[in-house]
């Protein structure tokens, strides 16, 4: 029972949670901390509204026809599905998160991949909208591992335009004489400072990049934090930024980090120029009261 870990998966921000507020520590049965690969801000990240055991990670790995919803393989390729609009439609005011799985269904395609049918509710976080999607996902498979494709259509989840709102702190952010930097967003008590916000969410917009990328059939990457965010100098028309983010897979509990350079413009949307994992980090992995 000691290794039985339950696992919250973690919608970005907390699906149940107001998109402006903190994101509330929960002490309730979730036990993260006790988990080896686990750090301090991973138990502030709650979902709530889904938990697995970590038995159910193991099992269904390649199942095939219909799928429990609830279960990982509907689960993991539904968060690609989220990763995908984030990188195509996020900014600091729209963020999306995996809201709920109504339906799913796996096949092979010959010996070229893994195709996943699902339908889907996929939340707004900011302007709380809640839609249903049908989309498609396909892993393909190979000697090298390529990122999934992903087709999706949420069109009423875009109605809301945030256009001035990005153009408004786009000008902000450019004229400002110092350049931003922030570090734990979240801290360890799940605390971002109010005018941190928004950094945050570009920093979450840029880091979905490379959830989507490293994404496969064996994966679920939530958003850990964003361990610290500088602004550069702005170049063509472009508010550029290095970012060190944590994601969490919850199949393999890790938490990977990641060097990030990328740009933003209310025009061109977030763009990714460099990305690179660093090595694990023994000595954040490993709390020393494991057990
Ligand atoms: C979001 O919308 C849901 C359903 O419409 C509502 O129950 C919930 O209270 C809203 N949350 C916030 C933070 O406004
Ligand atoms: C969103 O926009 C589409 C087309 O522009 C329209 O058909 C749909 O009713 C809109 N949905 C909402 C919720 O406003
Ligand atoms: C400019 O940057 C400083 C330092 O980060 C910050 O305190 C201030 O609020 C910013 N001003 C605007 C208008 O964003
Ligand atoms: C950013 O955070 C990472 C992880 O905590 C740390 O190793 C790195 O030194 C930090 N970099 C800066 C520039 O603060």
């Amino acid at each position: 029972m000691g290794l039985r870990i339950i696992v919250v998966l973690a919608v970005l921000m907390g699906v149940t949670g107001s998109p402006t507020t903190t994101v509330r520590p929960e002490t309730t049965s979730v036990d993260t901390a006790a988990h080896p690969n686990s750090i301090p801000e991973m138990a502030e990240e709650t979902g709530q509204n889904e938990v697995f055991s970590e038995e159910e990670a193991a099992e269904d790995v390649m199942a095939t026809g219909e799928l429990n919803p609830n279960h990982y393989p509907a689960q993991r390729a539904a968060k690609v599905v989220q990763h995908y609009l984030t990188t195509r439609y996020g900014s600091p005011y729209r963020l999306f998160g995996l809201h709920r799985v109504h339906s799913g269904n796996a096949e092979d395609v010959g010996d070229s991949g893994r195709k996943y049918q699902l339908e889907i509710s996929v939340h707004e976080i900011i302007s709380n909208t809640t839609q249903k999607c049908s989309a498609e996902v396909f892993f393909p498979h190979g000697q090298k591992q390529e990122s999934p494709q992903v087709q999706a259509s949420c069109e009423e989840l875009l109605n809301i335009s945030t256009k001035a709102q990005e153009e408004a702190l786009y000008q902000q952010y450019k004229m400002n004489q110092t350049l931003l930097s922030a570090q734990n967003l979240p801290d360890s008590h799940g605390h971002i400072e109010p005018d941190m916000k928004l950094l945050w969410h570009l920093g979450i917009v840029a880091s979905s990049f490379i959830m989507l990328k490293e994404s496969s059939e064996n994966t679920l990457y939530n958003m850990a934090q964003v361990a610290n965010i500088t602004q550069l100098e702005t170049e063509k028309e472009q508010l550029k930024f290095n970012c060190h983010t944590l994601l969490h897979d919850m199949v393999s509990q890790e938490i990977l980090h990641w060097k990030l350079l990328f740009a933003w413009s209310p025009a061109e949307g977030v763009k990714v120029l460099q990305m690179e994992q660093l090595p694990h980090c023994q000595h954040c992995e490993k709390p020393p009261n494991t057990n």
